[in-house]
């Protein structure tokens, strides 16, 4: 090869190295955003599935970085991945278009040095439902910003979402957040926002300010119509039945399309809502587009909307929400209910994943058990309590964090599969448990999922805080992880074989691969009955089958 076409060579291969692994650290350091694996969704941080094993913080305490700074050893202990922290707008933007990022640059600073994620909550226009949050030039201008009107015609500490200079000023204000986390955060510390917080119309269904009334003599918009014909066959049946009550009509007035009673109102004052944040979550998506998402306060049994936060993204109004807001990726469950059973299920669609931003409180005995039912059954993302600095050690939730953190590798690879299925025992509304043993099959196996150890005695506060998930590892083999569960194995097949337990081993993972712990038998698998985890602790055990007749 002649001197000069050796070194075109070389150089062509230098450079093909040097695409090579500029290309390989971008795709390390890419935006974080949400993957489909089969029916699950994952949130790929720096490329690789990230499994949120998360804390909200107390509203106030990412307010003062010394107050936040003395939270980490215990937020440490809490055994989360990342944090959940509210950005306020009024600490961000005190003068308008004069903002100020020191909290909230401080806030990353202590993060990363923890080694802890953050999804920033952006308490903007609505913080449950009222408008403390704004800045104090938008609170005293009301002519500008102007205020939703009960029906009495009271004026509310709630900003109406029908006003388009109220819209620019919290999209300009949540566009220059996302802009400066674009500048700041090349380390990705930021995995998700939240676009405001529990959105919803108190004390009426629906705002009565003169802006609003005007919108709902409009006519309805044609993206709304256009979603229902092309949803038709899948709307919630409550939408679906206001619709075709009215004739299931293309185009129209408000009243003209879905009538005038309460559930009508709440639907328009929804459009308005869903419509508002997806202004916001557009503009800051074009600015960083980071995953996005709102979160639900959920309505009490037997209370009209206006009693409860009327209008939000609730499972009944998921439509109107897709509809109005394609733009955000995740209308999420706030679950302070006992009832999370009968709730998680409605929040999962092939168009809408999993995920948990605030589940009661952290120091809460059922709150590990609703973790491994959310993840297990549901595939969601991600879950995290609310009021985290609160948490102690002893607490369930450090302890299966500690486990779901060892498990999580397998978690991710098995998401979106079918090998995975979670377990809780059901709880009323009103807070009767029900422990009755659940039937599933898996691969070609019935398993029955029982709650209580056999052995001891369990009271229902015990039975609630048991939970588990279970993964099929191969066609003989299963993985069992969680308190207090109770399984047996038969022939699901047809085949008509029994199915015995050949080994049964307890065990860790440690950096993704297995390690045998106790081997068991006799009075712990039940003289070979049935595999059991204990109600006392959180563990794993893998369990391989065998058949004879
Ligand atoms: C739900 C809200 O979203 C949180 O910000 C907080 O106020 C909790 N309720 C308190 O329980």
């Amino acid at each position: 090869m002649q001197a000069p076409t050796r070194r075109a060579a070389l150089y062509a291969c230098a450079l093909a190295l040097f695409l090579l692994e500029g290309s390989a650290a971008q795709a390390a350091n890419s935006v974080p955003h949400l993957r489909k694996q089969g029916t699950a969704t994952q949130l790929m941080v720096n490329d690789q599935p990230f499994l949120v094993l998360g804390g909200e913080l107390h509203n106030s305490s990412a307010s003062h970085l010394p107050y936040l700074n003395k939270l980490w050893p215990a937020l440490k202990g809490a055994e989360v991945n990342t944090i959940l922290a509210p950005v306020q707008w009024d600490q961000i933007e005190p003068v308008e278009g004069r903002f100020d990022f020191t909290v909230l640059d401080g806030m990353l600073k202590q993060a990363r040095a923890n080694d802890t994620k953050l999804i920033l909550l952006w308490f903007g226009a609505w913080k449950n439902s009222m408008s403390t949050y704004v800045p104090p030039w938008v609170k005293r201008d009301v002519q500008r910003f102007p205020r939703s009107l009960a029906r009495n015609g009271v004026a509310q500490e709630v900003l109406t979402p029908f006003s388009p200079k109220t819209l620019a000023a919290d999209t300009a204000a949540y566009r220059a957040l996302l802009a400066h986390l674009k500048q700041v955060d090349t380390e990705r510390t930021v995995v998700m926002i939240q676009v405001e917080n529990e959105i919803g119309m108190l004390p009426d269904v629906r705002d009565y300010s003169p802006l609003a009334n005007a919108a709902i003599a409009e006519q309805v918009p044609k993206a709304l119509t256009d979603y229902l014909n092309a949803n038709r066959a899948r709307l919630h049946p409550s939408l679906q039945a206001l619709w075709a009550a009215n004739g299931h009509r293309a185009s129209g007035t408000w009243a003209e399309v879905f009538g005038t009673s309460v559930a009508a109102e709440e639907v328009f004052q929804a459009w308005g809502y869903a419509t508002f944040v997806e202004a916001l979550t557009a503009a800051g998506k074009a600015a960083y587009p980071l995953p996005m998402y709102v979160n639900a306060a959920l309505n009490r049994p037997g209370k009209k909307p206006g009693e409860y936060p009327s209008a939000g993204p609730l499972p009944h109004l998921f439509d109107v929400w897709k509809a109005g807001a394609p733009s955000l990726d995740v209308l999420a469950i706030d679950t302070y209910f006992p009832n999370f059973t009968d709730w998680a299920p409605q929040f999962k669609r092939p168009d809408n994943p999993l995920f948990v931003p605030e589940a009661d409180n952290a120091g809460r005995h059922d709150a590990a058990a609703k973790a491994f039912y959310a993840i297990g059954e549901f595939d969601a993302f991600g879950f995290s309590p609310f009021g985290v600095e609160d948490s102690k050690a002893s607490d369930p939730l450090p302890q299966a964090y500690r486990l779901l953190r060892q498990l999580t590798p397998l978690i991710n690879q098995v998401q979106g599969s079918g090998n995975m299925r979670g377990f809780k025992a059901k709880v009323s509304y009103d807070g009767v448990v029900d422990a009755s043993p659940q039937q599933v099959t898996m691969g070609g196996y019935a398993l029955q999922v029982g709650f209580s150890n056999p052995w001891a005695k369990t009271d229902a506060k015990d039975l609630e805080g048991c939970g588990g998930l279970i993964i099929r590892l191969s066609d003989d083999e299963f993985l069992l992880a969680g308190k207090g569960l109770t399984v047996t194995f038969k022939d699901a097949t047809g085949a008509g074989d029994l199915v015995g337990l050949e080994k049964v081993t307890e065990g860790t993972y440690e950096n993704g691969k297995w390690k045998d712990g106790r081997w068991l038998n006799g009075d712990e698998i039940h003289q070979g009955r049935q595999v059991m985890l204990v109600t006392g602790d959180f563990t794993m055990q893998r369990v391989k089958l065998y058949r004879y007749r």
